[in-house]
């Protein structure tokens, strides 16, 4: 099939390759010239394991090509997919403009029928935004009694996970397909399942509904969650008050088949992408309607209590004041295996650190580059925080002369270091795990003291009953 994809961010690039891979003749197209420039040499803008591999052999193969030419791109694909930005609005809602650019540029260089894709997150009712759209633009090209050429909206949400995002595309759970019931839409719907039945490994993962159903899946479960996750911190943040180890409770409760053992790790809040920016639409699609939405304004306030966890855990062992206490801070990017550093716990942590004085000696595997462009775009108003951050070579690197330790992203390299070579480097032996990434009791046996996210009453010597 002849397939145009619009965006090449992330959901836009994975889409594409991937579609490609699957024999699927691709048209990666993006506004911006140096993107494309980069894509056309095979380089890769993102941090995406496998990524790169498939570009580079799906180009080679001619079933890739990237343009920033928008009438080109309209008249290669019979399916059009649309995966440009949704950023939050200053009130919170999705910035629906560049979704209505490109179906704008569709509606005014198609020529026979499209099927137009939106894979972008748009909240509930934007299918129809972008049929009308389109339908007023062709009816201004076609004045007369000839027809115009026939066209279908499709809502089909992404449920890409960062790190794992070629996996997911080539292995979904469940793909969701929302069209409406006129024939154009019917035929839509026959190539939607045509396109995506490799997927399947021979089960059906195409689940049809109409397409406000379809758009508002995506919301409702990124906010379920992200509800789970505020729900197991909440938990761990009392566990450790009331002296229970959450790590057999998490265990416990995983069992039941009804919970599921995914998704239920204290940490340090949910980053990145998706959650933080899902959950405020779908909050602001509640109060449009009248109805604001408790249970996600909550979700929303424990997650920023979350990300200032391990500071309150510092403050508490050494008190408020850091300055003249060096930390070495282990991991940067939202969550392992990406560079991603949108919405990133550590970008609430380094400011509040900073802030009250400390220097900070920084490491992470993969996002250094990411991380030093966010940093110093968040902290431009204050060169004199910037310049008590040090950027390490290495974990041992970052932690040498460290008054404390703090972990907050659970890259695989974190899991198993050298615990006398890291004694032995850091001042102190305090390490503040935001991860929970080893056994409490072991950590103590090896000389550290050693502070979790619901894991401190483990035989802690000093936990209390409040
Ligand atoms: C998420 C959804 O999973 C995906 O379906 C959707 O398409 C996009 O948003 P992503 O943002 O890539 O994907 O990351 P995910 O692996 O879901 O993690 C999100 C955040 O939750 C991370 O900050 C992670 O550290 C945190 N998390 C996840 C926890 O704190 N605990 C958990 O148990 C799981």
């Amino acid at each position: 099939m002849n397939l145009t994809l619009f965006g090449t961010g992330y959901v836009g690039l994975v889409t594409g390759v991937c579609l490609a891979e699957l024999g699927n003749d691709v048209l990666c197209i993006d506004t911006d010239a140096e993107k494309i420039a980069t894509l056309q040499r095979a380089e890769v803008p993102i941090y995406e394991p496998g990524l790169q591999e498939l570009i580079v052999g799906n180009v080679r193969a001619g079933r890739l090509a990237f343009s920033t030419d928008m009438a080109r791109g309209v008249a290669h694909g019979d399916v059009q997919f649309i995966a440009v930005g949704t950023p939050s609005a200053d009130d919170g809602s999705a910035d629906l403009s560049h979704v209505f650019e490109v179906a704008g540029a569709i509606a005014t260089h198609m020529t026979s029928f499209k099927v137009i894709v939106n894979k972008s997150t748009v909240p509930v009712g934007a299918g129809e935004a972008v049929h009308k759209a389109v339908a007023t633009v062709l009816a201004q090209r076609w004045p007369g009694a000839q027809p115009a050429p026939g066209f279908a909206v499709v809502s089909n949400p992404e449920f890409l996970k960062e790190g794992s995002a070629i996996n997911d595309f080539m292995r979904p759970d469940r793909i969701i397909v929302g069209l409406g019931e006129s024939p154009e839409e019917q035929r839509a719907g026959d190539l939607m399942r045509a396109l995506y039945r490799p997927f399947g490994h021979g089960h059906d993962r195409v689940i049809c509904m109409d397409r406000r159903s379809a758009e508002f899946t995506k919301y409702a479960a990124n906010a379920m969650l992200a509800t789970r996750i505020s729900f197991m911190n909440e938990m761990a943040n009392l566990a450790d008050r009331l002296r229970v180890d959450i790590e057999p409770v998490r265990v416990g409760i995983g069992a039941d088949p009804r919970i599921g053992d995914s998704f239920l790790y204290p940490g340090v809040g949910y980053g990145g992408s998706c959650f933080p920016k899902d959950v405020t639409a779908l909050q602001r699609m509640g109060d449009d309607v009248g109805l604001p939405l408790r249970l996600l304004a909550a979700v929303a306030q424990v997650n920023d209590g979350q990300k200032r966890q391990l500071v309150d855990r510092l403050v508490q062992r050494l008190g408020p004041d850091f300055s003249g206490q060096r930390f070495a801070l282990w991991g940067l990017a939202f969550k392992p295996n990406t560079d991603d550093m949108r919405e990133a716990p550590s970008r609430v942590l380094v400011r509040e650190l900073l802030e009250r004085g400390a220097v900070l000696q920084v490491f992470d595997p993969v996002a250094m580059q990411e991380a030093r462009r966010c940093l110093q775009d968040d902290l431009h108003d204050r060169p004199d925080l910037l310049a008590r951050i040090r950027y390490a070579q290495s974990p041992l690197d970052a932690a040498r002369d460290a008054d404390a330790l703090l972990i907050v992203t659970e890259w695989q390299v974190f899991r198993s270091p050298d615990f006398d070579a890291l004694r032995a480097v850091l001042r102190q032996p305090l390490v503040v795990d935001g991860r929970n990434l080893y056994e409490p009791r072991s950590m103590r046996a090896l000389g550290f003291d050693y502070l979790t996210v619901g894991r401190n009453a483990v035989d802690a010597p000093g936990a209390t009953t409040p």
